[in-house]
Parts: structure tokens; C-alpha cells; sequence
């Protein structure tokens, strides 16, 4: 199963996991990171910049999860946009290594397809970083995605709409269209990394790490992946069944084992 930690809140995810990448790119300057969009990886992202200072990362290379379909990719909601200035230029990473689905719709026939060649070209992502959807989606896949599917074109649900309807003026500006890996693209990464912070998430994270594999709850998955970390605060943690358990179970962590 996945390794579940709780953490009292979102800063100390973000150390945590950019603890992480810090290691990973140590290990390997030409690391591939898989970029999640969304509120949820921010404080990663934040924690990163100054970790990341004196670090060659140079030869970092990134592929996003999702776009939207049909939206200017100079939109500031575009996840182009997003990645650009919230990834790309406070980490000082190379924009011709970090890439993101093209969501335009001259060729978006071939989109999904071009963009599994890059990321099989790079040699696969190193560490996917996931938030999920109140709907138990991760990346765009909604629910009744297949745990096979590879990088495609999806229909937003309306609650993935109302959901993030605030980065946009109204709910009517959101994309009805997106473009996303696959569940079984992300399950080829080699190390998941799964938050979610608030109330609002505890539900499908419950679903996510305890239900049953569902492609209704298409955040269960990650229970398919061998090396699976989900890093939550008290509340997304709240309807976790076995919480407890998780909590001894992370005190109780050998010292040489780290996410
Ligand atoms: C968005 C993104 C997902 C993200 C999720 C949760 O629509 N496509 O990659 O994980 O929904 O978003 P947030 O982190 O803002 O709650």
C-alpha cells in the first residue's frame, strides 16, 4: 500500500517532499519530474526555490500532468502559464525541458500520442507529484477513466468546472475540455507523490487510499503503484480509517528510510 503521512499542515508537506526532489536531483542532475498544476503542489514548489539555490538543475526535465482544451496557452490559467511561472521561473529550470500537453486544437488529435513519445523518450518520470480532485480525480482523469488509459482528451466534470471556476472570472470560462496523462501513465512513474490539504479532500483521499480500486475514484490507482507516498494535513486525513496506524507507523519509521 501506499505510504500515508500526516502532517499538521501544508508547509511541512512541501519540506517533506521537496526534501525529496532534492535528493532525487542530487542523484540525478538529468532527473524528470512530473508536475501537478492546482493549489496543492504550491507549497512544494515554494519549499523547492530556496532548497534549489547553488543546485545545478540545468538538466532538470519536466512533464505536466494536464491542459486545458481550446485555451490560449498565453491565458495566465493556461497550465503552460501556471507551470511557467510557478515552477519554471522561481526554480530556474530550463523552459525547452519542461513540457506541458498541448491543449491546442490544431492536431489535438495526436496530442495525446505525441506527448507519451516525449515522456517515454526522456526515460519515463523519476517522481509525479498528484493532487486530486474533490471528485477523486488526479491529473484531469475523471471519474470512469480507465486504469489503463494513457494521455488523451477528457470532459471535464461540472464539479471539476465549479471547482475551479475561482482561477478564472466565471464558471463559464472554464474549459469543458482537457488534456491529461493517463492512469496508466502516471502509474508508470516511478515514485507517486499524492497531497491534499483541507476538509474538502478528505473524502476522496479516504476513497483514494482505503476504497475500493475504482475507476469511480480514479485517485485509488495509486494502490496499483508500488511506491506510492500520500503526504495529507489532519483535515484531508480526517475520514482515513486507519489514521492511527499511519501515524505509528511514520513515528516508527527507520531512520535510513526516507519518502
Ligand atoms: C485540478 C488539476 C489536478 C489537481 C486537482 C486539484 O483541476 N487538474 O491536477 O490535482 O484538480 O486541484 P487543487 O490542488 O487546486 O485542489
Amino acid at each position: 500500500m501506499a505510504e500515508i503521512i500526516i502532517v499538521p499542515y501544508a508547509a511541512a508537506a512541501g519540506s517533506l517532499v521537496a526534501d525529496a526532489i532534492v535528493r532525487l536531483i542530487e542523484r540525478n542532475r538529468e532527473a524528470v519530474l512530473g508536475l501537478a498544476t492546482g493549489s496543492t503542489p504550491l507549497p512544494v514548489y515554494q519549499a523547492l526555490e530556496p532548497r534549489l539555490k547553488g543546485i545545478d538543475v540545468s538538466r532538470v526535465r519536466g512533464f505536466a500532468l494536464d491542459e486545458y482544451v481550446g485555451l490560449d496557452p498565453a491565458h495566465p490559467e493556461s497550465y503552460r502559464s501556471v507551470i511557467q511561472r510557478e515552477v519554471v521561473e522561481p526554480l530556474g529550470l530550463d523552459p525547452a525541458l519542461i513540457r506541458v500537453p498541448d491543449g491546442s486544437l490544431d492536431g489535438i488529435e495526436h496530442a495525446g500520442e505525441e506527448y507519451e513519445e516525449a515522456i517515454l523518450a526522456a526515460g519515463g518520470v523519476d517522481l509525479q507529484l498528484l493532487g486530486i480532485g474533490t471528485d477523486g480525480h488526479i491529473g484531469f482523469n475523471e471519474p470512469g477513466s480507465s486504469f489503463a488509459s494513457l494521455t488523451r482528451v477528457k470532459t471535464l466534470t461540472e464539479q471539476t468546472r465549479d471547482d475551479n471556476a475561482r482561477f478564472f472570472d466565471s464558471v463559464d470560462d472554464v474549459p469543458r475540455h482537457c488534456i491529461t496523462q493517463g492512469l496508466g501513465t502516471i502509474l508508470r512513474a516511478r515514485h507517486l507523490v499524492l497531497l491534499a490539504f483541507g476538509a474538502g479532500k478528505a473524502e476522496a483521499v479516504a476513497g483514494a487510499v482505503e476504497g475500493p480500486l475504482t475507476a469511480s475514484l480514479p485517485g485509488s490507482a495509486i494502490q496499483l503503484h508500488p511506491r506510492a507516498t500520500v503526504v495529507v494535513d489532519e483535515a484531508a486525513a480526517s475520514r482515513l480509517r486507519f489514521a492511527d496506524y499511519y501515524r505509528y507507523t511514520y513515528e516508527n519509521k527507520p531512520a535510513w528510510q526516507a519518502i
